[in-house]
């Protein structure tokens, strides 16, 4: 064989650069979500010292990507759809998140095949973590 990737598969987490890439991510990310007017809604519902939720969310990552499981061992199964439960989370919202994430992944994944499939990904959970599929913003026509 002359390949090695396809008999040694690396982690996501590995082929983006590790804790510094999830770092600047993270970062980028809530930088968005304070900055981007479409934001204010889903920022207002967050803490106003975003600084603990940075924290959680970078391990919580980096433990998605395939790095270490720090996040399991501090807080247990993700069980995130749950912790989002007292939330109302729709379109609007899930679709608020995801600019901030879009914004993100665009100045901080370099690999283009790795940042759409992110991209994708992210997508998908961020609907997943949808609880009002009906709410007011989605009844604007
Ligand atoms: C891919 C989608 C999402 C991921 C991966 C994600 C991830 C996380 C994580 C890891 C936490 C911390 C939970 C903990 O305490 O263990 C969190 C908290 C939170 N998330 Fe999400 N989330 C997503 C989507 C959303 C969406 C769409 C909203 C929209 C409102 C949202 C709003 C919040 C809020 C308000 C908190 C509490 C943070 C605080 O009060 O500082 N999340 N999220």
């Amino acid at each position: 064989m002359t390949t090695t990737t396809l008999d040694n598969p690396t982690s996501i987490y590995d082929r983006i650069g590790g804790f510094d890439t999830v770092d600047r991510l993270v970062e980028t990310f809530y930088r968005n979500m304070d900055e981007l007017p479409e934001a204010r809604g889903i920022r207002a519902i967050h803490a106003d010292d975003l600084g603990p939720t940075r924290a959680i969310l970078k391990a919580y990552l980096a433990e998605w990507l395939g790095g270490p499981k720090e996040y399991s061992a501090k807080k247990g199964h993700p069980r995130l759809r749950m912790r989002h439960g007292h939330l109302r989370i729709g379109p609007a919202e899930r679709d608020a998140w995801m600019l901030c994430m879009n914004g993100a992944l665009d100045v901080t994944i370099e690999d283009v095949g790795v940042r759409e499939g992110l991209r994708e990904n992210l997508a998908k959970l961020a609907d997943w973590m949808r609880n009002d599929p009906d709410n007011a913003h989605d009844k604007r026509h």
